[in-house]
């Protein structure tokens, strides 16, 4: 893994790089961003007329540090509208480094989204939804123990103490139900929480995790959702529970099982997306 390209500038100019390289490649005016999880990268493929950007190839962004095995930007129309996706994801337990985990998306802030869609395998928490459900966010804990927005305040992307309070659109997730709910996908509603992994949590903390109000627990969205609403950005955040979170059924968590779980899902998964596009 190279760590030659991650120089000590600071953000402002390292996403500056970044933007001149991908106005370069054509890529321009993206509408939307989406960023996808583990296992849920094909979606991809379904842009028109893509252009499909290593992450290695762009400025101050690494594949190194992608636990996908994509690594990849790519930008095109879906629907009519012009959108960009992150396919793999620089996670935080990778480095432990919020400022890589949130770059792709101050990237995509910078190329002037209006929308960003976060979606994520996750661990199912409340034992009222289900593995296999799909989980559309409505509010998120973090439990990283850190957050990008620590250091000097960069106030071209935001204030020095954001509001969290309407993080993930209420607008648009009620929307988005209803649409869903038209074309027979329920989708359950309920707290993210993160946790730094990489491993999996205890079932004690899965259970710590049910009393603090979590429904679903995962490595990942909030780095990005936090920069994101830093910046004005509307949000709406996907969670995918790929398996009952520690403890609940008697058996071993993996990470073959989080991506395997995810092939099942991709048609209703894939027209979730859609909707949340469309809306
Ligand atoms: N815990 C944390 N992250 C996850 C899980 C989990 O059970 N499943 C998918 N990502």
């Amino acid at each position: 893994m190279s760590l030659r390209k991650y120089s000590g500038k600071p953000p402002i100019e390292r996403v500056a790089d970044s933007l001149t390289y991908l106005h370069e490649k054509g890529v321009i005016d993206p509408e939307i961003g989406i960023v996808l999880g583990s296992g849920l990268n094909d979606f991809a493929d379904r842009i028109d007329n893509p252009v499909v950007l290593a992450y290695n190839d762009i400025p101050h962004m690494e594949s190194g540090w992608v636990s996908d095995h994509r690594g990849e930007l790519v930008y095109g129309e879906y629907n009519g509208k012009k959108i960009v996706i992150m396919a793999g994801r620089f996670h935080y337990y990778e480095s432990r480094n919020m400022d890589k985990a949130a770059y792709p998306t101050r990237v995509m802030i910078g190329l002037g989204i209006k929308r960003l869609i976060l979606t994520n395998s996750a661990g199912c928490v409340n034992q009222d939804f289900g593995a296999g459900h799909l989980m559309l966010i409505s509010d998120h804990i973090n439990l990283s123990g850190d957050n990008p927005l620590i250091g000097k305040n960069i106030d071209e992307f935001g204030p020095r103490f954001p509001d969290m309070t309407y993080t993930y659109s209420r607008k648009l997730r009620e929307e988005l139900k209803k649409r869903a709910a038209a074309e027979g996908i329920e989708l359950d509603e309920g707290v993210y929480c993160m946790m730094s992994g990489p491993s999996f949590e205890t079932p004690a903390e899965i259970r710590m995790l049910r009393t603090v109000g979590a429904d679903a627990v995962g490595m990942s969205t909030v780095p990005e959702a936090i920069v994101a609403n830093h910046a004005g950005i509307e949000i709406i955040g996907i969670s995918f529970l790929s398996n009952m979170a520690a403890g609940v059924l008697d058996k071993p968590l993996s990470g073959e099982e989080v991506t395997e779980a995810a092939v099942a899902v991709q048609e209703s998964f894939s027209k979730v997306l859609d909707l949340a596009i469309e809306i």
